[in-house]
């Protein structure tokens, strides 16, 4: 058997390679819920039972990084009433992580600006992280009022600060020390990056990271994914020949 890409980039598991880092753009939500003729809110609801599955079927099969994307900077634009059902679906399914820790050993990581969160779910959210720190071997991070241009601009908002304080010099940055500023600093790139519902594009999602992640797009609307659709994406991965700009 053939494994693609560099060996880092792939873990093994039983007789086949799987990836070593997935995101996921969680999407499908709203259609999800329109077309059974409910409120959006209830394939947020959907949505978030799925994350847990997919979560601990990555974890299962040897993935060592799981990276969703749950909510973006643009998400605000929606109504009031979503955005806050989204957050309170969020709220539960911290408390609930915080609950089963010990069952599900996965170490949780949160990118984006939380700050726009409420008080209690930035506490949570804190909280979650600290408690989950001791668990090693598969880590799921949940991007939250994360959009991949504000990450950056903050990251090099930051170098700049550095470079006034004098505690860093322009030419001193590289492509490994501004990756290291970014939310994801201490993650491998994605390998695999999944974006089911249909829509084929990236909505400011990992920017700097997905320089050469391998991209796979489904219709399956996210509440109806499955781990056997995650499969189809893994075997589509291992069919790719992963080049990084060599021959
Ligand atoms: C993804 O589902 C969840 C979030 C963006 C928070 P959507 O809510 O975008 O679902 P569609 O795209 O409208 O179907
Ligand atoms: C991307 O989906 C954000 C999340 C899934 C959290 P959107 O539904 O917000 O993206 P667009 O609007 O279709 O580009
Ligand atoms: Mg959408």
């Amino acid at each position: 058997m053939r494994l693609f890409g560099k060996k880092k980039e792939v873990s093994l598991q039983a007789d086949r390679p799987v990836p070593r880092h997935i995101a996921i753009v969680m999407d499908g939500n709203g259609r999800w819920a329109t077309k059974r003729g409910l409120p959006r809110t209830a394939g947020h609801a959907a949505g978030s039972e799925v994350f847990r599955n997919i979560a601990t079927y990555c974890r299962d099969i040897g993935v060592e990084y799981l990276t969703v994307y749950a909510f973006s900077t643009e998400n605000w634009k929606r109504s009031e009433e979503e955005v806050s059902a989204i957050m309170g679906l969020l709220k539960k399914y911290l408390f609930e992580a915080l609950e089963k820790m010990e069952k599900d050993r996965i170490k949780l990581e949160f990118f984006g600006d939380l700050s726009r969160l409420s008080p209690e779910l930035q506490e949570l959210a804190e909280k979650t992280k600290q408690i989950s720190k001791k668990y090693e071997g598969f880590q799921a991070n949940i991007c939250l009022n994360y959009g991949g241009r504000d990450e950056i601009v903050r990251a090099a908002r930051a170098f700049a600060a550095q470079c006034t304080a004098g505690a860093a010099k322009p030419e001193e940055l590289d492509e490994e020390a501004f990756g290291k500023m970014l939310y994801s600093g201490s993650v491998p790139d994605p390998d695999l990056i999944i974006r089911p519902s249909g829509e084929q594009r990236i909505s400011n999602f990992l920017l700097w990271q997905s320089a050469y992640a391998e991209y796979y797009f489904t219709d399956v609307l996210w509440p109806d994914y499955t781990p056997e659709e995650l499969e189809k994406a893994i075997s589509a991965f291992n069919q790719r020949n992963r080049r990084f700009g060599g021959v």
